[in-house]
């Protein structure tokens, strides 16, 4: 009965992902009916690529185990002195000393001495491959020192489909597959060359918090991807964090085409394990598994945070039964799991797992310091270069020693207390904010209230040694410069002297893991910016923002002369902001996704998908736009955006010149033909074409800019960032930046041949500082 049940439920599913196809042309392939296809048996990892010599050991090592012992190694077990997030066992007579895993992509989470590193969006909004190496590295070197194995970050998925989502700040680095693929490839090298193993999160699809989770009367959302949106958006990041060698994935809670997905035998067997030569293994993320044989058959390799339930003595039960063959348990262990611990080193002088992270902090313990202060800068620059400054009238910044500066808005000030993980920055509220607020529900999640955030929350959020407020920081500066400072944090509406050089509003936008973001502004923080504004002339409005906030409620107003985004900056946040005020650093962000003028804008993916009509139970989120979302869905429907992707000012400017193209002698034959490597079939990476240009600074001071190329691919996108770089340009100085544009860059997924495309003919190449400023132009022919 039950599977009658749910195969009409399946079919109903099918029926309504048909009905979003037929009305849109962009998902064209055949197979997609927000059904998963079957793909089994689970592959053997191989040992691929610089993976040889691991599974070696790894086979060495698991040729001395028990079924008993090696089924433990595929499970979390319950750890009461550390505070790892999940901890796998010793195995003392072959000196395994057990694995340690922790949160996140942010850094070290649930101990002290770490950094409040700069989160994911602000990585996303630095555009600075570099730095994303460099703040990956630093990161890890803390996991490593506190006795971390596997680094439970970065952040992929979400991607960032739907702008409320609650944690595409957490290390989501931008809604473009592109930008976040090149620089989460750059994390997860940085990452790995300490020795830490990064686990790329949560594959995949994992779009929305709402329904995230199977509830008693209601099924955990399913996203419903076609094909060709999959690869050409979804996997892409993905792709890239595979290429650079990650030894960890993540499943994730939502159902992938009506199948969970830790369960999905097309996304673990097929995508990952086959089509990307993944020689890793996959965890599940924390009680998201559903069942015990199917899973193991599917691709799953380790559950968490504990093996017990479907796993544990049961798998050992399937296999002496004959429901699952103990090879697929060998390649688990032997080929994957060891492998990975070999692969990192972690078998050699690798801290003992948990070392740094006692469970009770508050009582006494042995302190492993993780901090290093060869990453202050790191963390400095890091906070700076994710603020983004996006008005600046006649030139309002940076400030010119003012004299009086008053400052308003609870993002102002510190919190009033340290806060726990769960709820940085938006702990139980005094009543006098109460009191000021609309409604309760209109404060949870839309913005803390009780002081500035530093990140978002939930298991991404961050530990910090100490945090520097907008307002300590603006003291510090007042006391060098003898200016004099007006503050009010709480007031809607306060009191405000005419005779300011500057009106400072700070609000924040606040996000967390486990709920959707309500809205995408709020009143109250508008009001305060109006408010302000209505009596003082140089109204300056800044953001800490853990997502995508709506400004047009006050941008026009004509006192309202600059706004700065200052994403989710970690510790050093107070600091980098007063830097880039009064000049000390230039600014040099892009936004990572676009700002529209409104919520319709987004034509229906500004919120959620909630469970509704015939499949209240079983919730189902089509993805019918395919690959338009964000720049790409504006582009198509001619809306302009407040502010495009990729746009962000400086105290400079910058123009650009000398396009050229250089086609490469690599093949252009339609379909890549070599084996499959880690990350894909190997030519997928030649590089067909590179395209200069010349950017000149042609202001007055030194600054950095982001040059982007962007591509239009015939049938596709009208333009698809391909490329970008960096570069810091002195006064009256040129450099030539240069863009390899390799055959996925070109290419387009087709469905039918699963593989990669490349088309025939003209490919139209833009350059220039924002998706919607490009003053290059040229073409590509192939
Ligand atoms: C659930 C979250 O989705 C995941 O990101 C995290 O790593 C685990 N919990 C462990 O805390």
């Amino acid at each position: 009965m039950v599977s009658i049940l749910s195969c009409i439920v399946i079919g109903l599913a099918s029926q309504q992902a048909r009905i979003a196809r037929a009305q849109d042309v962009i998902t064209s392939d055949d197979y997609f009916y927000g059904q998963s296809p079957p793909v089994y048996p689970s592959p053997n990892g191989t040992g691929l690529g610089n993976w040889a010599d691991a599974y070696i050991k790894a086979r060495n090592f698991v040729s001395q185990l028990t079924l008993e012992e090696k089924v433990n190694l595929t499970g979390g077990v319950s750890e009461t002195s550390t505070s790892c997030s999940g901890s796998i066992a010793a195995i003392p007579r072959l000196n395994f000393p057990g694995m340690c895993l922790s949160d996140a992509g942010n850094g070290v989470r649930s101990t002290d001495f770490v950094s409040g590193w700069p989160s994911g969006l602000s990585v996303g909004a630095s555009w600075n491959r570099d730095l994303a190496h460099a703040r990956a590295a630093g990161m890890t070197s803390e996991f490593r020192r506190k006795g971390v194995n596997i680094a439970l970050g970065p952040v992929v998925g979400p991607l960032g489909r739907v702008a409320m989502g609650g944690r595409n700040w957490e290390v989501g680095f931008s809604n473009d597959p592109y930008l976040c693929g090149a620089l989460a490839y750059e994390t997860v090298v940085g990452m790995q060359s300490t020795g830490v193993t990064a686990s790329v999160k949560h594959y995949i699809a994992n779009e929305q918090e709402t329904n995230r989770n199977p509830e008693a009367s209601v099924g955990a959302v399913s996203s419903n991807v076609d094909d060709k949106t999959m690869h050409e958006l979804y996997l892409w990041p993905f792709q890239d964090a595979i290429l650079a060698g990650a030894g960890n994935i993540m499943c994730s809670y939502n159902r992938l085409n009506n199948s969970h997905g830790c369960a999905n035998s097309k996304s673990l067997n097929g995508i990952l394990k086959t089509e990307l030569g993944f020689q890793g293994f996959v965890v599940s993320d924390w009680g998201a598994q559903h069942a015990g044989v199917a899973t193991a058959q599917a691709g799953l390799d380790m559950v968490m945070p504990r093996g017990s339930a479907f796993w544990g003595n049961n798998l050992t039960l399937a296999v002496k039964n004959g429901s699952l063959s103990e090879t697929r348990v060998d390649d688990m262990t032997t080929r994957r799991i060891i492998a990975m611990w070999y692969q990192f080193g972690q078998d050699d002088a690798f801290p003992e797992p948990g070392v740094g992270m006692p469970s009770e902090l508050s009582s006494p313990h042995e302190v492993v310091i993780g901090t290093n202060s060869s990453y202050k800068r790191v963390l400095f620059d890091g906070a700076v270069e994710g603020h983004v400054l996006l008005k600046n009238k006649d030139n309002a910044l940076p400030l010119k020693t003012p004299r009086i500066v008053s400052l308003f808005g609870y993002s102002a000030k510190a919190p009033d207390r340290y806060t726990t993980d769960e709820n940085i920055g938006n702990e139980a509220l005094a009543p006098e904010d109460i009191s000021i607020m609309e409604t309760k529900s209109n404060i949870i999640s839309q913005y803390a209230s009780n002081g500035t955030i530093i990140s978002g929350g939930g298991s991404g959020a961050n530990q910090f040694p100490y945090m520097s407020s907008p307002f300590e920081a603006l003291s510090q500066r007042a006391y060098e410069d003898g200016s004099f400072l007006y503050w009010d944090f709480h007031s809607s509406n306060p009191t405000v002297n005419a005779q300011s050089d500057a009106c400072i509003v700070d609000g924040n936008v606040y996000a967390t893991e486990g709920q959707d973001r309500p809205g995408l502004h709020d009143d109250f923080t508008d009001g305060l910016i109006l408010n302000v504004a209505s009596v003082c002339a140089n109204t300056i409005v800044v953001f800490q923002n853990a997502g995508v906030r709506l400004v047009d409620q006050f941008i026009d107003h004509p006192n309202v002369t600059a706004l700065i985004f200052g994403h989710v900056p970690g510790q050093d946040s107070g600091r980098a902001l007063i830097s880039i005020l009064y000049g000390d650093s230039n600014p040099s962000g892009k936004l990572p996704y676009s700002v529209p003028k409104n919520e319709s804008d987004y034509a229906g993916l500004d919120t959620p998908d909630q469970p509704e009509g015939i499949f209240v139970k079983f919730p189902q989120s089509n993805f019918s736009e395919g690959v338009y979302i964000d720049y790409r869905a504006l582009d198509a429907k001619n809306i302009t955006p407040r502010y495009e992707f990729g746009f962000g000012l400086s105290y400079t400017t910058f123009s650009f010149s000398d396009i050229k193209t250089t086609l490469s002698n690599s093949s252009t034959a339609a379909y890549p033909t070599q084996p499959i490597a880690v990350g894909g079939q190997k030519d997928l990476w030649d590089i067909l074409a590179t395209v200069t240009a010349t950017v000149t600074n042609i202001g007055e001071i030194t600054g950095a800019e982001v040059a982007q190329l962007y591509v239009g691919i015939p049938g596709g996108p009208a333009r698809q960032l391909r490329g970008f770089e960096k570069a810091t340009i002195q006064p009256g100085a040129s450099v030539t930046v240069s863009f390899s544009l390799t055959r996925r860059d070109l290419s387009t997924w087709d469905v039918v041949a699963q593989k990669w495309l490349l088309q025939r003919g003209t490919y139209e190449i833009h350059v220039g500082s924002s998706s919607r400023n490009l003053p290059l132009t040229t073409t590509l022919q192939l």
